[in-house]
């Protein structure tokens, strides 16, 4: 089922998988260690088990660093039973088994993160059994994402202040309520872009990049300035043709209806990081439910921790907890003095340690979002939908065949946006397609009559890109690489993006 192009391989020195596999990874499984091994410090004495268990945890992830620095073999995944690990294990078993440095990348990558949360599902004690060995992280770079969930924030209240009371004002003067003239469906067109911009660049910062990015960096990346430089760095721009199918929709449900509620249109976001990404992504959920151009947003979050920053349900709900009580989440860290089992200060790693504590003014506003988004999701026009297909090692050209139930579910939806990278290089099948395919036929069975209309919203970070003009991919290597322009190294640092629809239904 997958495409006859051939996929980006670890041994292929001209790929961003090359580095990765060589330099990315162990430091991965690395920062993976550290975790365990503070959380092992910090537990008490008294927690034989689970210090014991931690202690071969870390051992486990040890084993699987030395397996890829030293180019082993690829090992069966041992069982937890999940389902899934049978799939690994198959494609494993027929790729031959490979070596870490000469495999296919994403199958590989995919395998790296399954065999790590085999070491947690595996354990006996309850404590790391559920362990996300990313979460610290996850948070960490949430809280220092600040400065741009405070500006994003303050943006969010005003538009959603504004459609409320246009609405309450279209109720009065007894319209429908809906957007009539040509300069309105402009207003909003604009700002279903400028949303949809500020979704597409929060993806810029996920932590899998982080082993060569600084909080700093990460900063600078997320603020409206930010944003408006980067967009001449949108290669690919299809927002209106996904805003028009939006729209279409909305007015044909509303000229259908008969009663004040008319027929549900639902929007998927197949999610990709975890803190700041996920907080814009609830931004554009938010957004499409209060203008009524979705009824209903439903959420694709990972079942275990995934490619570092992914979204596993329990971020979702880490998230509201904090801006249900941001003065609390913002304030300073634990009081020097607290030590753990080692003997090390018990404080928070790199974000948040010198920022002054949250005004009364900003923690009313992130209440504001707070307040809006858990009645969304309590009413369930919000939705969170798990599924263990978005962590198979398989493109999603695989769909059909391995997760119809998904397939069948995906073509109920007015649109379904696919957020960052691995769900590109999954959408394509992370196949050396020339620059120049049409996305639509890159996503294969995504495609034409596939009845599911797919918008990807993704900064470049992999090899992959389809949809380009003629000469682009040239003109762009020429410009940032000079004469080293054997890799396209220039789609591997999120610099760039692409914002590719495809009209799938019949
Ligand atoms: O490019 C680095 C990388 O980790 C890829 O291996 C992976 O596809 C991607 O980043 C993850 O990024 P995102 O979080 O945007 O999917
Ligand atoms: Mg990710």
């Amino acid at each position: 089922y997958d495409p006859q192009v051939p996929t980006y391989q670890t041994s292929d020195p001209t790929s961003f998988a090359f580095i990765s596999a060589r330099e990315r990874w162990p430091a991965i499984v690395t920062g993976a260690i550290d975790d365990v091994h503070r959380t092992v410090a910090s537990l008490p004495d008294s927690e034989i088990d689970a210090v014991a268990e931690g202690k071969s945890i870390v051992a486990g992830l040890a084993t699987l660093k030395y397996e890829l620095q030293h180019n082993r073999a690829l090992t069966p995944i041992p069982d937890d039973g999940q389902p899934d690990v049978a799939g690994y294990h198959a494609e494993l078993a027929a790729r031959g088994p490979p070596t870490w440095h000469d495999v296919e990348w994403l199958y590989s990558e995919c395998y790296l993160y399954r065999r790590m949360a085999t070491l947690f599902s595996r354990a006996q004690t309850p404590f790391w059994k559920s362990y996300d060995v990313f979460q610290r992280q996850k948070m960490d770079t949430f809280k220092s994402s600040r400065p741009a969930v405070l500006e994003l924030a303050g943006r969010y209240r005003d538009i959603i202040t504004q459609i409320r009371s246009s609405r309450d004002h279209k109720v009065i003067n007894n319209s429908s309520g809906s957007p009539e003239t040509e300069k309105e469906k402009e207003a909003e067109k604009m700002l279903f872009v400028e949303m949809a911009e500020i979704c597409l660049w929060g993806n810029a910062t996920d932590l899998s990049l982080l082993t060569s990015l600084t909080y700093e960096d990460l900063q600078k990346l997320q603020g409206s300035r930010a944003r408006k430089e980067s967009e001449k760095n949108v290669l690919v721009n299809d927002l209106g043709s996904a805003f028009e199918v939006l729209y279409a929709a909305q007015r044909t449900s509303q000229a259908n209806a008969t009663g004040p509620s008319a027929s549900s249109r639902r929007v998927d976001i197949v999610l990709d990081n975890a803190g700041f990404e996920l907080f814009v992504d609830l931004i554009l959920a938010g957004y499409l439910l209060a203008t009524g151009l979705a009824t209903e947003v439903v959420l694709h979050p990972k079942s275990i921790p995934w490619f570092v920053s992914d979204v596993v349900p329990a971020d979702f709900a880490a998230l509201l907890n904090a801006m249900q009580d941001p003065k609390t989440f913002y304030a300073p860290p634990a009081a020097a003095g607290t030590k753990d089992r080692s003997g090390k200060d018990a404080v928070a790693v790199g974000a948040g340690r010198d920022t002054p504590a949250l005004s009364d003014k900003d923690a009313e506003l992130i209440q504001f979002l707070f307040d809006d988004w858990s009645s969304l999701h309590a009413e369930g026009q919000l939705i969170l939908r798990p599924s263990r297909f978005w962590t198979h090692a398989g493109s999603f050209w695989r769909m059909p065949h391995t997760a119809p139930e998904v397939f069948e579910d995906l073509k109920e939806s007015e649109l379904v946006i696919f957020k960052g990278d691995l769900n590109y290089r999954k959408l394509t099948g992370d196949a050396a397609w020339s620059p120049t395919t049409p996305f639509t036929t890159a996503i294969g069975p995504l495609g034409p009559s596939s009845g599911i209309r797919t918008l990807a919203l993704r900064t470049c970070k992999a090899d992959v890109v389809v949809g380009l003009p003629e000469g682009k991919d040239e003109e762009i290597r020429k410009a940032s690489q000079g004469d080293d322009v054997e890799a396209r190294k220039w789609a591997w640092s999120g610099k760039w993006a692409v914002v590719q629809f495809s009209d799938g239904k019949a």
